[in-house]
Protein backbone atom coordinates (compact mmCIF):
# COMPACT_ATOMS: atom_id res chain seq x y z
CA UNK A 1 0.00 0.00 0.00
CA UNK A 2 1.07 3.49 -0.37
CA UNK A 3 0.07 6.66 1.48
CA UNK A 4 -0.11 10.22 0.70
CA UNK A 5 -0.63 12.42 3.18
CA UNK A 6 0.22 15.57 5.31
CA UNK A 7 2.28 14.60 8.12
CA UNK A 8 5.73 13.52 8.08
CA UNK A 9 5.99 9.91 7.92
CA UNK A 10 7.15 9.28 11.76
CA UNK A 11 4.08 10.99 12.42
CA UNK A 12 2.01 8.30 11.26
CA UNK A 13 0.08 5.89 13.66
CA UNK A 14 2.52 2.86 13.91
CA UNK A 15 0.10 0.36 12.08
CA UNK A 16 -0.47 2.11 9.12
CA UNK A 17 3.18 3.23 8.72
CA UNK A 18 4.14 -0.54 8.87
CA UNK A 19 1.21 -1.33 6.43
CA UNK A 20 2.81 1.09 3.75
CA UNK A 21 5.35 0.42 1.20
CA UNK A 22 5.49 3.97 -0.21
CA UNK A 23 4.41 7.38 1.47
CA UNK A 24 4.52 10.48 0.38
CA UNK A 25 4.33 14.19 2.21
CA UNK A 26 2.68 16.95 0.68
CA UNK A 27 2.29 20.28 2.29
CA UNK A 28 -1.39 20.16 2.15
CA UNK A 29 -3.98 17.61 1.09
CA UNK A 30 -6.01 20.90 -0.12
CA UNK A 31 -3.00 21.18 -2.47
CA UNK A 32 -4.61 19.37 -5.86
CA UNK A 33 -1.60 19.63 -7.99
CA UNK A 34 0.84 18.35 -5.09
CA UNK A 35 -1.02 15.73 -4.40
CA UNK A 36 -1.69 14.89 -8.08
CA UNK A 37 1.97 14.70 -8.53
CA UNK A 38 2.86 12.71 -5.50
CA UNK A 39 0.36 10.06 -7.01
CA UNK A 40 2.28 10.05 -10.36
CA UNK A 41 5.30 8.68 -8.85
CA UNK A 42 3.50 6.11 -6.51
CA UNK A 43 2.86 2.13 -8.35
CA UNK A 44 -1.19 2.64 -7.93
CA UNK A 45 -4.29 0.73 -9.01
CA UNK A 46 -6.60 1.72 -6.92
CA UNK A 47 -7.19 4.72 -5.25
CA UNK A 48 -9.37 5.02 -1.42
CA UNK A 49 -9.95 7.52 0.82
CA UNK A 50 -12.24 7.25 4.26
CA UNK A 51 -12.68 11.09 5.11
CA UNK A 52 -15.54 12.95 2.78
CA UNK A 53 -13.73 16.20 2.69
CA UNK A 54 -11.04 14.17 -0.06
CA UNK A 55 -13.64 11.88 -1.85
CA UNK A 56 -13.80 14.38 -4.55
CA UNK A 57 -10.11 14.69 -4.79
CA UNK A 58 -9.50 10.66 -4.33
CA UNK A 59 -11.76 10.60 -7.79
CA UNK A 60 -9.44 13.49 -9.53
CA UNK A 61 -6.57 11.45 -8.64
CA UNK A 62 -8.31 8.42 -10.54
CA UNK A 63 -9.02 10.09 -13.41
CA UNK A 64 -5.89 11.89 -13.88
CA UNK A 65 -4.44 8.48 -13.47
CA UNK A 66 -6.95 6.58 -15.58
CA UNK A 67 -7.98 4.48 -12.87
CA UNK A 68 -11.11 2.26 -11.91
CA UNK A 69 -13.33 3.45 -9.38
CA UNK A 70 -15.65 6.79 -8.93
CA UNK A 71 -15.09 9.52 -10.96
CA UNK A 72 -15.57 13.01 -10.36
CA UNK A 73 -18.96 12.55 -11.81
CA UNK A 74 -19.81 9.94 -9.76
CA UNK A 75 -18.88 11.90 -6.84
CA UNK A 76 -20.75 14.87 -6.64
CA UNK A 77 -24.12 13.15 -6.15
CA UNK A 78 -22.33 11.30 -3.14
CA UNK A 79 -20.90 15.03 -1.95
CA UNK A 80 -23.62 17.12 -2.67
CA UNK A 81 -27.09 16.29 -0.67
CA UNK A 82 -29.03 18.53 -3.12
CA UNK A 83 -28.00 15.97 -6.09
CA UNK A 84 -28.01 13.95 -4.20
CA UNK A 85 -31.54 13.63 -3.37
CA UNK A 86 -32.61 14.48 -6.80
CA UNK A 87 -30.83 11.48 -8.28
CA UNK A 88 -32.99 9.14 -5.72
CA UNK A 89 -36.46 11.50 -6.75
CA UNK A 90 -35.40 10.61 -9.93
CA UNK A 91 -35.71 6.63 -9.02
CA UNK A 92 -38.45 7.12 -6.70
CA UNK A 93 -36.78 6.94 -3.42
CA UNK A 94 -38.65 8.41 -0.54
CA UNK A 95 -36.34 11.63 0.18
CA UNK A 96 -37.31 14.50 2.39
CA UNK A 97 -39.15 17.38 0.49
CA UNK A 98 -36.09 19.65 -0.10
CA UNK A 99 -34.68 22.74 -1.94
CA UNK A 100 -31.25 24.49 -1.55
CA UNK A 101 -30.75 28.51 -1.40
CA UNK A 102 -28.33 30.81 -1.30
CA UNK A 103 -29.42 33.65 0.71
CA UNK A 104 -31.87 33.98 3.90
CA UNK A 105 -34.54 35.74 2.06
CA UNK A 106 -34.16 32.33 0.04
CA UNK A 107 -34.56 30.30 3.76
CA UNK A 108 -37.06 32.06 4.42
CA UNK A 109 -39.48 31.78 1.76
CA UNK A 110 -38.33 27.92 1.32
CA UNK A 111 -39.56 27.26 5.34
CA UNK A 112 -42.99 29.28 4.85
CA UNK A 113 -43.39 26.97 1.75
CA UNK A 114 -42.59 23.68 3.63
CA UNK A 115 -43.80 24.95 6.98
CA UNK A 116 -42.26 24.19 10.31
CA UNK A 117 -40.69 22.14 11.73
CA UNK A 118 -37.45 22.40 9.22
CA UNK A 119 -34.25 21.28 8.50
CA UNK A 120 -31.20 23.91 7.62
CA UNK A 121 -28.35 22.63 6.93
CA UNK A 122 -25.09 22.69 4.63
CA UNK A 123 -25.82 21.29 0.66
CA UNK A 124 -21.65 19.51 1.36
CA UNK A 125 -21.90 19.11 5.29
CA UNK A 126 -20.62 16.67 7.76
CA UNK A 127 -20.63 15.82 11.43
CA UNK A 128 -23.91 17.52 11.95
CA UNK A 129 -21.95 21.09 11.87
CA UNK A 130 -23.86 23.86 10.66
CA UNK A 131 -27.36 22.33 10.80
CA UNK A 132 -30.41 23.01 12.64
CA UNK A 133 -33.72 22.33 13.11
CA UNK A 134 -35.93 25.06 13.35
CA UNK A 135 -39.61 25.06 14.44
CA UNK A 136 -41.06 28.89 14.51
CA UNK A 137 -40.24 32.22 13.05
CA UNK A 138 -38.07 33.23 15.88
CA UNK A 139 -35.97 30.17 15.67
CA UNK A 140 -35.41 31.11 12.02
CA UNK A 141 -34.24 34.97 12.92
CA UNK A 142 -32.12 33.22 15.85
CA UNK A 143 -30.74 30.26 13.10
CA UNK A 144 -29.87 32.57 10.43
CA UNK A 145 -26.65 34.46 11.33
CA UNK A 146 -25.57 31.43 12.29
CA UNK A 147 -25.70 30.04 8.73
CA UNK A 148 -24.39 33.55 7.50
CA UNK A 149 -20.80 31.77 6.56
CA UNK A 150 -22.39 29.39 4.89
CA UNK A 151 -22.96 29.70 1.13
CA UNK A 152 -25.46 27.36 -0.07
CA UNK A 153 -28.03 25.52 2.32
CA UNK A 154 -30.79 22.84 2.12
CA UNK A 155 -33.48 23.30 3.54
CA UNK A 156 -35.92 19.82 4.25
CA UNK A 157 -39.02 18.78 6.09
CA UNK A 158 -38.31 17.46 9.52
CA UNK A 159 -38.60 13.89 9.81
CA UNK A 160 -39.55 12.84 13.01
CA UNK A 161 -38.64 9.29 13.79
CA UNK A 162 -35.52 6.68 14.78
CA UNK A 163 -32.51 6.96 12.87
CA UNK A 164 -30.31 4.40 11.66
CA UNK A 165 -27.60 3.64 8.77
CA UNK A 166 -27.50 1.38 6.09
CA UNK A 167 -23.69 0.40 5.23
CA UNK A 168 -21.99 -1.82 2.94
CA UNK A 169 -18.75 -3.05 1.35
CA UNK A 170 -19.58 -3.79 -2.52
CA UNK A 171 -17.51 -5.25 -5.60
CA UNK A 172 -18.48 -5.18 -8.86
CA UNK A 173 -21.66 -3.48 -7.55
CA UNK A 174 -22.68 -6.99 -5.40
CA UNK A 175 -23.16 -6.03 -2.15
CA UNK A 176 -20.91 -8.74 0.10
CA UNK A 177 -21.24 -7.16 3.31
CA UNK A 178 -24.52 -4.83 5.07
CA UNK A 179 -24.29 -3.47 8.20
CA UNK A 180 -27.26 -1.67 9.91
CA UNK A 181 -27.05 0.84 13.15
CA UNK A 182 -29.48 2.33 15.15
CA UNK A 183 -28.57 5.85 16.79
CA UNK A 184 -29.90 6.49 20.07
CA UNK A 185 -30.75 9.45 20.39
CA UNK A 186 -30.97 11.09 17.00
CA UNK A 187 -27.27 12.56 15.77
CA UNK A 188 -28.38 15.77 15.77
CA UNK A 189 -30.09 15.76 19.77
CA UNK A 190 -27.13 14.12 20.80
CA UNK A 191 -24.95 16.51 19.66
CA UNK A 192 -26.92 19.24 20.68
CA UNK A 193 -27.17 18.29 24.10
CA UNK A 194 -23.44 17.32 25.58
CA UNK A 195 -25.15 15.29 28.64
CA UNK A 196 -25.96 12.68 26.76
CA UNK A 197 -23.42 9.58 25.76
CA UNK A 198 -24.58 8.59 21.87
CA UNK A 199 -24.41 5.42 21.39
CA UNK A 200 -24.50 3.34 17.86
CA UNK A 201 -25.57 0.07 18.21
CA UNK A 202 -24.92 -2.82 15.15
CA UNK A 203 -27.44 -4.34 14.95
CA UNK A 204 -27.11 -7.98 14.93
CA UNK A 205 -30.79 -9.33 13.22
CA UNK A 206 -30.33 -7.40 9.79
CA UNK A 207 -33.50 -10.25 8.84
CA UNK A 208 -35.67 -7.96 11.42
CA UNK A 209 -39.08 -7.02 9.92
CA UNK A 210 -38.76 -3.31 11.24
CA UNK A 211 -35.32 -2.97 9.13
CA UNK A 212 -36.52 -4.38 5.95
CA UNK A 213 -37.87 -1.37 4.60
CA UNK A 214 -34.54 0.56 5.40
CA UNK A 215 -32.50 -2.16 3.85
CA UNK A 216 -34.47 -2.10 0.76
CA UNK A 217 -34.26 1.42 0.80
CA UNK A 218 -30.57 0.68 0.91
CA UNK A 219 -30.11 -1.59 -2.11
CA UNK A 220 -32.36 0.90 -4.35
CA UNK A 221 -30.02 3.91 -3.94
CA UNK A 222 -27.15 1.73 -4.27
CA UNK A 223 -28.58 0.90 -7.12
CA UNK A 224 -29.77 4.67 -8.20
CA UNK A 225 -26.55 5.91 -7.89
CA UNK A 226 -24.71 2.89 -9.64
CA UNK A 227 -22.22 1.92 -6.67
CA UNK A 228 -19.67 -0.16 -7.53
CA UNK A 229 -16.99 -0.63 -5.59
CA UNK A 230 -15.87 -0.32 -1.83
CA UNK A 231 -17.26 1.17 1.11
CA UNK A 232 -20.87 2.65 1.75
CA UNK A 233 -22.60 4.70 4.75
CA UNK A 234 -25.91 5.10 4.29
CA UNK A 235 -28.55 7.29 6.84
CA UNK A 236 -32.05 6.48 6.84
CA UNK A 237 -34.90 7.68 9.57
CA UNK A 238 -38.08 5.37 10.20
CA UNK A 239 -41.19 7.34 10.90
CA UNK A 240 -43.58 6.11 13.92
CA UNK A 241 -46.22 4.95 11.10
CA UNK A 242 -43.21 2.64 9.40
CA UNK A 243 -42.82 4.99 6.81
CA UNK A 244 -38.67 4.92 5.61
CA UNK A 245 -37.16 8.00 4.67
CA UNK A 246 -33.91 8.25 3.08
CA UNK A 247 -31.43 10.67 5.29
CA UNK A 248 -27.96 11.13 3.27
CA UNK A 249 -25.36 8.86 1.83
CA UNK A 250 -21.36 8.85 1.92
CA UNK A 251 -19.15 6.98 -0.46
CA UNK A 252 -16.70 6.14 2.28
CA UNK A 253 -17.06 4.27 5.71
CA UNK A 254 -18.72 5.81 8.78
CA UNK A 255 -16.95 7.45 11.09
CA UNK A 256 -16.69 7.32 15.04
CA UNK A 257 -14.87 4.48 14.24
CA UNK A 258 -18.05 2.58 13.70
CA UNK A 259 -16.23 0.04 11.45
CA UNK A 260 -14.64 -1.16 14.71
CA UNK A 261 -17.88 -1.93 16.08
CA UNK A 262 -19.26 -3.39 13.11
CA UNK A 263 -15.85 -6.12 13.67
CA UNK A 264 -16.86 -6.44 17.23
CA UNK A 265 -20.69 -7.46 15.82
CA UNK A 266 -19.05 -10.02 13.74
CA UNK A 267 -15.55 -11.09 14.72
CA UNK A 268 -14.38 -10.23 11.15
CA UNK A 269 -11.80 -7.58 9.99
CA UNK A 270 -13.82 -5.02 7.66
CA UNK A 271 -10.77 -2.84 7.22
CA UNK A 272 -8.99 -6.07 5.09
CA UNK A 273 -12.47 -6.76 3.79
CA UNK A 274 -12.65 -3.42 2.56
CA UNK A 275 -9.49 -4.21 0.52
CA UNK A 276 -9.89 -7.84 -0.10
CA UNK A 277 -13.19 -6.57 -2.13
CA UNK A 278 -11.52 -4.06 -4.19
CA UNK A 279 -8.26 -6.42 -5.06
CA UNK A 280 -9.91 -9.71 -5.30
CA UNK A 281 -13.85 -9.04 -5.37
CA UNK A 282 -14.52 -10.91 -2.71
CA UNK A 283 -14.13 -11.43 0.82
CA UNK A 284 -12.79 -14.34 2.36
CA UNK A 285 -14.30 -13.66 5.69
CA UNK A 286 -16.59 -15.13 7.77
CA UNK A 287 -19.03 -12.29 8.04
CA UNK A 288 -22.34 -13.41 10.02
CA UNK A 289 -23.66 -11.45 12.62
CA UNK A 290 -23.46 -12.97 16.05
CA UNK A 291 -23.94 -10.08 18.61
CA UNK A 292 -25.19 -6.98 18.63
CA UNK A 293 -22.53 -4.20 18.98
CA UNK A 294 -23.48 -0.79 21.22
CA UNK A 295 -20.74 1.93 20.62
CA UNK A 296 -21.00 3.85 23.67
CA UNK A 297 -19.49 7.63 23.40
CA UNK A 298 -18.34 9.65 26.28
CA UNK A 299 -18.13 13.17 27.45
CA UNK A 300 -16.42 14.62 30.72
CA UNK A 301 -18.49 16.86 33.20
CA UNK A 302 -16.10 20.29 33.96
CA UNK A 303 -13.16 21.63 31.80
CA UNK A 304 -9.58 21.50 31.42
CA UNK A 305 -7.66 18.02 32.07
CA UNK A 306 -9.31 14.34 32.87
CA UNK A 307 -8.84 14.15 36.56
CA UNK A 308 -11.04 11.08 37.41
CA UNK A 309 -13.07 8.19 35.68
CA UNK A 310 -15.76 6.71 37.78
CA UNK A 311 -17.74 3.29 37.81
CA UNK A 312 -15.60 1.86 35.85
CA UNK A 313 -14.14 -0.78 37.55
CA UNK A 314 -17.62 -2.20 39.30
CA UNK A 315 -19.00 -2.27 35.21
CA UNK A 316 -16.27 -4.04 33.59
CA UNK A 317 -16.73 -6.31 36.77
CA UNK A 318 -20.54 -6.74 36.50
CA UNK A 319 -20.16 -7.20 32.21
CA UNK A 320 -16.84 -9.19 32.24
CA UNK A 321 -16.08 -10.33 28.58
CA UNK A 322 -19.28 -8.55 27.17
CA UNK A 323 -17.31 -4.79 26.98
CA UNK A 324 -15.12 -5.60 24.18
CA UNK A 325 -13.50 -2.04 24.29
CA UNK A 326 -12.78 0.59 26.35
CA UNK A 327 -10.85 3.45 24.49
CA UNK A 328 -11.18 6.54 26.83
CA UNK A 329 -9.26 9.52 27.33
CA UNK A 330 -7.50 8.82 30.37
CA UNK A 331 -6.40 11.41 33.46
CA UNK A 332 -4.17 14.03 32.60
CA UNK A 333 -5.40 14.41 29.29
CA UNK A 334 -7.13 17.43 27.83
CA UNK A 335 -10.70 17.17 27.36
CA UNK A 336 -11.44 17.20 23.90
CA UNK A 337 -13.97 19.02 21.93
CA UNK A 338 -17.37 17.25 22.18
CA UNK A 339 -19.09 19.26 19.31
CA UNK A 340 -15.82 18.65 17.18
CA UNK A 341 -16.26 14.70 17.12
CA UNK A 342 -18.88 12.19 18.12
CA UNK A 343 -15.99 10.22 19.94
CA UNK A 344 -15.33 12.57 22.49
CA UNK A 345 -13.51 12.04 25.97
CA UNK A 346 -13.66 8.29 24.65
CA UNK A 347 -15.76 5.22 23.66
CA UNK A 348 -16.81 1.66 25.67
CA UNK A 349 -18.03 -0.81 23.19
CA UNK A 350 -20.05 -4.03 24.75
CA UNK A 351 -21.82 -7.20 22.88
CA UNK A 352 -24.17 -9.14 23.42
CA UNK A 353 -26.69 -11.74 20.99
CA UNK A 354 -29.40 -10.41 22.35
CA UNK A 355 -30.71 -6.80 21.53
CA UNK A 356 -32.63 -5.99 24.70
CA UNK A 357 -29.66 -7.20 26.80
CA UNK A 358 -27.21 -5.18 24.69
CA UNK A 359 -28.88 -2.18 25.22
CA UNK A 360 -29.31 -2.86 28.94
CA UNK A 361 -25.77 -2.63 29.26
CA UNK A 362 -24.82 0.21 27.09
CA UNK A 363 -27.69 2.38 28.96
CA UNK A 364 -25.47 1.28 32.21
CA UNK A 365 -22.40 2.55 31.03
CA UNK A 366 -24.66 5.35 29.34
CA UNK A 367 -25.34 7.23 32.87
CA UNK A 368 -23.35 4.90 35.58
CA UNK A 369 -19.68 5.59 34.39
CA UNK A 370 -18.51 9.32 34.51
CA UNK A 371 -14.84 10.83 33.41
CA UNK A 372 -14.13 13.93 35.13
CA UNK A 373 -12.24 17.28 34.35
CA UNK A 374 -10.77 20.23 36.22
N1 LIG B 1 -34.73 16.25 7.08
C1 LIG B 1 -34.36 15.92 8.31
N2 LIG B 1 -35.29 15.54 9.22
C2 LIG B 1 -34.93 15.24 10.48
N3 LIG B 1 -33.69 15.25 10.95
C3 LIG B 1 -32.71 15.61 10.09
C4 LIG B 1 -32.98 15.95 8.73
N4 LIG B 1 -31.81 16.27 8.14
C5 LIG B 1 -30.84 16.13 9.08
N5 LIG B 1 -31.39 15.74 10.26
C6 LIG B 1 -30.67 15.49 11.52
O1 LIG B 1 -29.43 16.14 11.48
C7 LIG B 1 -28.37 15.18 11.48
C8 LIG B 1 -27.25 15.64 10.56
O2 LIG B 1 -27.73 15.74 9.25
P1 LIG B 1 -26.99 15.03 8.06
O3 LIG B 1 -26.76 13.61 8.39
O4 LIG B 1 -27.71 15.33 6.80
O5 LIG B 1 -25.64 15.87 8.05
P2 LIG B 1 -24.13 15.54 8.27
O6 LIG B 1 -23.56 16.79 8.80
O7 LIG B 1 -23.60 14.95 7.03
O8 LIG B 1 -24.10 14.46 9.37
P3 LIG B 1 -23.02 13.41 9.84
O9 LIG B 1 -21.73 13.69 9.14
O10 LIG B 1 -23.00 13.65 11.31
O11 LIG B 1 -23.64 12.12 9.47
C9 LIG B 1 -29.03 13.89 11.06
O12 LIG B 1 -28.34 12.77 11.55
C10 LIG B 1 -30.41 14.03 11.67
O13 LIG B 1 -30.38 13.70 13.07
MG1 LIG C 1 -25.37 12.38 8.69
Amino acid sequence: MAGVGDQPAAALPPAAREALLHYVQVGSLQDEGAVLDAARHLPLDRVECLWEPYLLLAARVREAMGLPGLTVEQTVPFRDKERMKQRLDAAGIRTPWHATTTTAAGVRELAARIGYPVIVKPIAGAGSADTYRIDDDAGLEAALPLLAHVPEVSVEEFVDGEEFTYDTVCAGGRILFENISWYRPRPLIGRLNEWISQQIVALRDLDAEDLAGGRAMGRAVLAALGFQDGFTHMEWYRKADGEVVFGEIGARPPGARSVDTMNHACDADLYSGWAEALVRGRIDQDLTRRYNAAAVYKRAQGQGRIVAVDGLSRLLAEYGDGVVAVDLAAPGEPRRDWQASVIGDGRVVVRHPDLATTLEMADRFATELHLYAA
